[in-house]
């Protein structure tokens, strides 16, 4: 059996190219490798844990799953399903709570600021990373790819496998982590702040229409230096444009600087709108085609779910019997 990779997308409102960039760009090129057996997976038990709308939910789960398939994750290589739709996530979770310190729990980065940021402080919200760990597990996963915020997480996870073996016996392997290239894309008009959603005009979505991709990069922040160039620290809003065009085209930094030398902003950034929306567009093409086949999507993953059901249910078996239940 190929080395298990497993990891989990919260369903959270819709992609922008950030996200793509990031987690998902690693997801697709590790399912691409033919050297994994991997598990893709919407985390929607995970998304209840902050306060949302049941209905907007519902929605959201469904266009993350038609998102990620858009942008190339193939259900003929990975297993692409829905976490609550394998019952085992919860079943696990609950038996690592018992091995579970609640003041391991309330040192985790991810909770105090949510907390901070004025989520309520559900039991959902604190038990976050044992989900998390159970979800990695249940599957033995060696590797998870994952962006630098959840590396915490990862750890509790390998903390999680270290004891359950120390008390019940060998079962779990310790998985590590694929830290995703840790890019910082910026928020196009603020570029201060990290992309995201809650700035929605700076926020480039996957599903934007070649018109809203070139009124955004229009109106991106730039500088008064009236030249390309890369300078993270003194320049920020240019440096988000060029490593954008950069990630887009395959061009390096460097040689984009020198093929845009003499060339002001404003046909710079007509250059990196066509970029964007010629790269899109395929994507697109297939995100509309899904949205419109929502049976063909549910089949995908419920046939994804089939896949990882056997495996799940093997752990949880193996597990109950070590611990004691009948
Ligand atoms: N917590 C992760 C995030 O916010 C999502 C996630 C849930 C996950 N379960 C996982 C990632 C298991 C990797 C493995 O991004």
């Amino acid at each position: 059996m190929k080395p298990v990779v497993v990891s989990g997308l919260k369903p959270s409102g819709e992609l922008h190219i950030g996200n793509y960039l990031g987690m998902l760009e690693a997801a697709v090129a590790l399912q691409t490798s033919n050297k994994y057996d991997c598990f893709y997976f919407i985390a929607d038990y995970h998304a209840l844990s902050q306060h949302y709308n049941p209905r907007e939910k519902a929605e959201e789960i469904f266009t993350l799953a038609v998102d990620v398939l858009a942008a190339g994750l193939d259900p003929k290589k990975s297993a692409i399903f829905i976490q609550s739709h394998i019952p085992e996530h919860a079943n696990l979770t609950w038996i690592f709570n018992t091995i579970t310190s609640v003041g391991k729990l309330e040192g985790m980065i991810e909770y105090k600021e949510k907390i901070e940021e004025g989520q309520t402080p559900n039991a959902a919200l604190f038990d976050y990373p044992v989900l998390m760990a159970a979800d990695i597990l249940l599957y033995k996963a060696e590797h998870v790819p994952v962006g630098e915020d959840q590396r915490q997480h990862l750890e509790f996870a390998r903390d999680t496998a270290r004891t359950f073996n120390k008390r019940f016996g060998k079962t779990f392997k310790e998985p590590e982590a694929i830290l995703t290239r840790a890019l910082r894309i910026m928020s196009l008009d603020n570029p201060q702040k990290k992309m995201s959603k809650s700035l929605p005009k700076g926020c480039l979505y996957l599903s934007d229409s070649p018109k809203s991709i070139k009124a955004k990069v229009r109106a991106a922040a730039t500088d008064s230096f009236r030249e390309i160039g890369y300078d993270p620290e003194e320049r920020p809003g240019i440096s988000n444009l060029v490593l954008i065009y950069s990630e887009f085209s395959g061009l390096a930094i460097p040689a984009i600087i020198k093929k845009f030398k003499g060339a002001g902003y404003a046909e710079f950034k007509e250059a990196l709108a066509e970029i964007l929306i010629q790269k899109l567009r395929p994507i697109q093409q297939k995100r509309l085609t899904l949205l419109k086949d929502r049976k063909a999507v549910m089949k995908i993953l419920e046939d994804g779910a089939e896949r990882a059901k056997p495996i799940a249910e093997k752990t949880l078996l193996d597990v109950k019997k070590k611990i004691g239940l009948i």
